[in-house]
């Protein structure tokens, strides 16, 4: 049974703050929600679009932290941007706010509360890794160390992008912290947890049954996890940025940001409906609709809608439309690597072309498999199908009917079998679309918008007005009559795509609104209607403007190579044989190796040197365990100047080299030597 609904809900992925935004956003959630959302005004429908800046997180803080400013600093800057680049590529939002408003704050710990006092959390004390310089509690995309499983020194706590395999930090071996290089310790720590296990059993009945009709990969993802077997998830985080856990022995924790974020679609609609935001949250006739990227997909499935349930009063979502990634020019695009087509560079290089965007973004959405972006294509589609379908159409009905009939609309005269097969070609497609429209494929809902340009440009090329002028005066009023008619068809059925260039259009017929329903109409334009001065829609991009494209992204290319060369520090000015002959240099072997107290870098070595034994401090301690280094060979300079570290003589200097990544790795013999043996 269909329910009746009688407002829609649209929200839109809250982008992080910490970056621009590019194509893949674009591609993936914002274009394709903002189609929908005009297509629905355009219907008359009730509808609002929310959306924001997700600012919280320990990626912006880690920002922050780098630049030397607060992370207050970088949301403001880049909540601004994304904003301005959300506004010029005409994503159209009731509201576009943030989560580090007031509003926000309330709103996320109110909502805790009520779960806190209904008992929905369950609270457990678990030992996690500290970094006792950075001062802080480490997520475990920033803990380091090596993979158990291929030995990969550079594996995350979360994964290893080496083999792939996922990790638990506690996996790692000689775990180091990303943000401090030092050896991260255990502590205890109190956190709150949404019970998902308990959830299970509703969210398979409304998943699995109830919402079979949710796109292939949404429904696919939610099964494969719900297979899995839920797990009660930590809803709280020992960090200083966030919305803080309103209870009193929480002080330095916050709410984690998958918490909050969604949240923030609530209190984004009441900042803009503060009197009547519960109807569009809380009314079973709203529709709600989260258009969001593939890996937000188990946030918007499975817990935002247990923590909705869990809260009591909330509707669930209706659907879930995720796309997957765009890929740029065959690569993976990277905010770190600059692997980008960035929106407000693209506003430089193509100003007032932002239609072509969309148009490409939509026309090769990633709706069902990740999809690739290439300048070729972009040109391509646009030189082929927009230029030369759909404006080159428009322009010729607009230009003969400005040269013959003084630019009215002329009269329909009597239709011959060939115009009426025409009419009722075109009649079909409002059917075709709106289907599309409304099982949110957008690709196929285009192709159909472009059809009727199609069918125009054909019935011009095959009706000739041009040439008919010549013999048939009436004959060619009838045509351009119906091929203006076909324009402002145009004018609606591009709009929810295309809304500068429909905006164009309804500006050249001088139309100033029109409504879907009026979609597969004949008599939009009556007849003696003034039309205004046209200009062409869309120009031809020439090879040289995509050529430069490219070539941006091949120097992008080259500096990130670049960049990793750099990291290979220069050659060092030559030395004299009898220089280097000076130094001592031996192998030795570990006897024994233990930290040194409150210097969380250094270990001390007391080594078997052939003659004797000697205590050297070496900086490596965030690289390896002291108890994997005893009965290793190691190599070291006996003759260095002793030195006092941390109160203790240092006798000599462990050889150790350094990787491009600023990781420590000992230089040992390939072979087991005799203690002692020289190095030369
Ligand atoms: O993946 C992201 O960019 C997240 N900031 C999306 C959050 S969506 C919602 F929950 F706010
Ligand atoms: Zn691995």
């Amino acid at each position: 049974m269909t329910k009746k609904y009688n407002r829609t809900l649209v929200t839109s992925a809250l982008p992080y703050a910490n970056g621009p935004v590019h194509i893949g956003h674009l591609a993936g959630v914002y274009v394709p929600a903002d189609i929908y959302v005009r297509y629905l005004r355009l219907k008359g429908e009730e509808v609002i679009h929310i959306g924001g800046s997700d600012e919280h997180g320990v990626p912006i803080t880690i920002r922050a932290k780098k630049e030397g400013v607060t992370p207050q600093d970088i949301v403001d800057k880049y909540h601004e941007i994304i904003k301005k680049s959300f506004e010029e590529f005409g994503i159209s939002f009731d509201i576009y706010s943030r989560t580090s408003s007031d509003i926000h704050k309330k709103t996320a710990s109110d909502f805790f509360l009520k779960l806190y006092n209904n008992g929905d959390f369950e609270e457990k004390t678990s030992e996690q890794y500290y970094d006792e310089d950075a001062q802080m509690f480490l997520a475990d995309r920033y803990i380091m160390g090596e993979c158990p499983h291929c030995g990969n020194p550079n594996a995350y706590g979360d994964q290893c992008e080496s083999c792939g395999t996922s990790l638990s930090p506690t996996d790692l071996k000689n775990p180091r912290s990303t943000i401090s290089g030092s050896a991260p310790v255990m502590r205890e720590t109190k956190h709150w947890y949404l019970p998902l296990d308990k959830h299970e059993s509703w969210l398979r009945q409304w998943i699995l049954e109830d919402h079979k009709e949710w796109k292939s990969n949404v429904y696919g993802q939610c099964k494969s996890w719900l297979d899995m077997g839920l797990q009660p998830r930590a809803v709280s985080r020992d960090l200083d940025w966030g919305v803080p856990i309103p209870l009193p022995d929480a002080t330095g924790k916050v709410l984690y940001v998958w918490f909050d974020a969604p949240i923030g679609y609530i209190s984004n609609t009441i900042e803009l409906l503060p009197d009547s935001w519960e109807k569009w949250w809380k009314g079973e006739d709203t529709k709600l609709i989260h258009f969001i990227g593939k890996d937000n997909i188990v946030f918007h499935c499975i817990v935002f809608p247990a923590m909705l349930k869990a809260e009591g009063s909330f509707i669930l979502p209706e659907n879930v439309p995720s796309n997957e990634f765009l890929n740029l020019e065959g690569d993976k695009i990277s905010t770190s690597r600059n692997w980008a087509v960035w929106l407000h560079e693209y506003l430089e290089d193509f100003p007032g072309q932002q239609d072509i965007l969309r148009y490409v973004l939509t026309a090769n959405a990633p709706e069902t498999k990740d999809n690739d972006f290439t300048w070729r294509d972009f040109q391509a589609r646009n030189n082929n199908e927009l230029v030369a379908i759909l404006g080159n159409f428009i322009n010729r009905a607009l230009v003969l009917t400005q040269k013959y009939f003084d630019n009215k609309v002329p009269q329909l005269n009597e239709l011959t079998d060939y115009d009426k097969e025409t009419l009722k070609e075109f009649a079909d497609v409002k059917n075709v679309v709106e289907t599309h429209l409304n099982t949110y494929r957008f690709r196929d809902a285009l192709k159909e918008a472009m059809n009727l340009a199609r069918i125009g440009n054909k019935y011009l090329a095959d009706t000739e007005p041009w040439k008919v002028v010549k013999t048939d005066m009436a004959r060619v009023e009838t045509i351009l009559h119906i091929a203006l008619q076909i324009t402002a068809n145009l004018a609606i059925a591009f709009e929810p795509f295309l809304p500068f260039s429909a905006k164009k259009i309804r500006e050249f017929i001088n139309m100033e609104k029109f409504s879907w329903d009026q979609l597969g109409r004949i008599d939009l334009l009556p007849v003696g209607h003034p039309l205004n001065q046209s200009d062409l829609l869309f120009a031809k991009i020439e090879d040289e403007t995509i050529e430069k494209q490219i070539q941006k992204l091949l120097d992008t290319k080259k500096a990130n190579e670049a960049s990793v060369e750099i990291k290979v520090a220069p050659q060092k000015e030559n030395v004299a044989f009898d220089d280097f002959a000076k130094l001592d240099l031996r192998v030795g072997k570990v006897l024994e190796c233990t930290k040194v107290p409150k210097a969380d870098k250094l270990l001390q070595f007391l080594i078997d040197d052939g003659m004797g034994k000697r205590t050297i401090i070496s900086g490596i301690a965030a690289w390896y365990k002291p108890e994997v280094l005893v009965g290793k060979q190691v190599c070291f300079i006996a003759n260095l100047e002793p030195r006092k570290l941390k109160g203790v003589e240092s006798q000599g200097m462990i050889l150790s080299v350094e990787n491009s990544d600023g990781s420590l790795s000992l230089i040992q013999p390939t072979t087991e030597v005799n203690p002692g043996s020289q190095i030369g």
